[in-house]
């Protein structure tokens, strides 16, 4: 199913990585993931998040805050069966184990362009096929996938539709415009609204909204950790002031969180 970054072509297995019909090579790294980004798809060194974001997300993970989320996506996903899918954007893979879990059979993938969160992501769950790749060229077939998460990622619309087969998905998970609201209003003296339905006019033809709910709940923070976590895997982290960034991490918190899953269904059969 993989497909060459560079030149389309189908990739096979040669010695310990892949390779396709015209020659281009790329080598499976000692964890165990396919760096399928080419040094000239990148635009910079290091692209996507790097190692503070991934560890900070990961602790905040691995201590259970978001537990909910995955377990609710994790069902959803395995409502809609698919035989095969890919996690878009998928970080340290949190998020991506959970699928896999709900989806033992199907042929899963995972993509990220950041090395850092790819390496951490690929111990967590070996039978998947973990890449280093960008979510504006998918090293995958055309109408391979049934299913397809993006989750508080970045979304190329265009290339999930490619990539979806007839009467597939695209499971989205994304912030509300109540979501971390309190936490908002410590940070900045004015919150913004957030417009949580403007990721709709991306949705091309072809993909319909056919599923949204919304899911809630209040976390209680009392750990500075946690907390310090929580500001440096979002963009929060940089944009406040250090002064009210400090103020966040110093006293017990108590915050919304509040997610929206939006399922888009490719049409069975494309129109003649
Ligand atoms: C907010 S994180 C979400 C990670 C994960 N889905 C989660 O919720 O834990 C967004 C991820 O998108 C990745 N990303 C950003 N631009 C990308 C691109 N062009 N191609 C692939 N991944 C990208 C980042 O490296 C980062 O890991």
């Amino acid at each position: 199913m993989l497909t060459c970054p560079i030149c389309q072509q189908a990739l096979s297995a040669l010695d310990n990585g892949v390779t396709c019909p015209a020659g281009h090579r790329f080598d499976r790294a000692r964890q165990g993931y396919l760096n399928l980004l080419p040094v000239q798809h990148k635009n910079s060194r290091e692209p996507g998040d790097n190692l503070a974001m991934v560890e900070a997300r990961r602790r905040f993970l691995e201590a259970g805050h978001y537990a909910p989320l995955a377990k609710r996506l994790a069902e959803l996903a395995a409502g809609y069966a698919p035989a095969r899918w890919l996690d878009i954007g998928c970080g340290e893979g949190y998020y991506t184990e959970q699928i896999a879990k709900a989806l033992p059979t199907a042929d899963g993938y995972a993509l990220d362009i950041s090395r850092e969160a790819v390496r951490q992501a690929c111990r967590r769950h070996k039978p998947l096929t973990w890449l280093v790749a960008s979510m504006a060229r998918v090293p995958l077939a055309d109408a391979s996938c049934q299913l397809l998460a993006s989750v508080f990622s970045p979304l190329d619309w265009q290339e999930a539709q490619r990539l979806l087969a007839p009467g597939g998905g695209l499971l989205r998970m994304g912030p509300t415009r109540q979501h971390l609201y309190e936490l908002r209003q410590k940070l900045y003296d004015e919150v913004r609204d957030y417009d949580d339905q403007k990721h709709l006019d991306l949705v091309p033809d072809g993909l319909q909204l056919a599923h949204s709910e919304t899911l809630e709940f209040v976390l209680h923070l009392d750990d500075a950790q946690a907390r310090a976590d929580l500001l440096a895997m979002t963009p929060h982290g940089w944009r406040a002031s250090a002064e009210r960034r400090a103020a966040v991490i110093a006293a017990e918190l108590e915050v919304s969180v509040s997610i929206r899953y939006d399922w888009f269904q490719r049409a069975s059969f494309a129109n003649p």
